[in-house]
């Protein structure tokens, strides 16, 4: 199973991508996590990314996709793999489907920017694993600790309200391209487009994903 997931910041990809990684085995490849772990561990990218990342700009498309495709083509992601948050621009979509790396499926988690800024202002995130929570729609088994380690959860520095919308901003101009991209059905790869309504429960998306996804 080879898997794209888009939707808009807070959708609830990284919250569906972790499901989805473990009811059917796949990796999750998160550009937002991979780049996170490059900023904490104060490498040259993790500098450069850093300076995008702080204000919810994009990272220029020459470094996220050699990263994402040298992790997809390296050989822990052969038995199946989940994309969580690339493709995120047109040209990042026309290098994945130039690279050979073929998708089955490309699901769109669909939320309004009004339920998004909500929603962040709660999210509470585990640094080391990417697993994520919400204060009232999702909280931990125990408050601020993460579920699995107990280690402390935190707030994301680009949770801020002003950095949500432009997050939202960049969302709408440059990645809901990519959408038509995939339904367009000359664009090299013979996958399926899936869109669901991601306002409902998080249990209840999940559902629905997996319904898509059984054959
Ligand atoms: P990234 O980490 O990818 O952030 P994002 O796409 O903006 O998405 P988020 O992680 O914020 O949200 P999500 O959809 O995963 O939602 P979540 O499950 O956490 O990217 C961060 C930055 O990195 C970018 O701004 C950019 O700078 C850079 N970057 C990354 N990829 C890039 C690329 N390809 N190109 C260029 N730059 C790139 O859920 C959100 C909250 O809602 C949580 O609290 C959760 O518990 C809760 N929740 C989830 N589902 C539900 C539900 N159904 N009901 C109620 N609450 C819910």
């Amino acid at each position: 199973m080879r898997l794209i997931l888009l939707g808009p910041p807070g959708a609830g990809k990284g919250t569906q991508a972790s499901f989805l990684a473990d009811k059917f085995g796949l990796v999750k490849v998160s550009s937002g996590d991979i780049l996170r772990s490059a900023v904490r561990s104060g490498s040259k990218l993790g500098e450069e990314a850093n300076k995008y990342m702080s204000v919810g700009k994009l990272i220029p498309d020459r470094i996220i996709i050699d990263l994402i495709l040298d992790r997809v083509s390296s050989g822990e992601c052969d038995s199946g793999f989940l994309l969580d948050g690339f493709p995120r621009t047109k040209e990042q979509a026309v290098a994945l489907t130039a690279s050979g790396i073929d998708v089955d499926s490309v699901i769109e988690i669909q939320v309004s920017d009004e339920v998004i800024v909500s929603r962040m202002s709660g999210r509470l995130f585990h640094p080391a694993s990417g697993r994520t929570y919400h204060v009232s729609s999702n909280p931990p088994l125990i408050s601020g600790k993460d579920d699995v380690t107990g280690e402390s959860l935190v707030v994301r520095e680009d949770d801020k309200a002003s950095t949500v919308r432009n997050r939202l901003d960049i969302y709408h101009e440059q990645t809901t391209q990519i959408l038509s991209y995939y339904r367009d059905a000359s664009s090299g790869s013979n996958h399926k487009v899936f869109s669901v309504d991601g306002s409902m429960s998080i249990s209840a998306v999940s559902s629905a994903i997996e319904s898509f996804l059984k054959p």
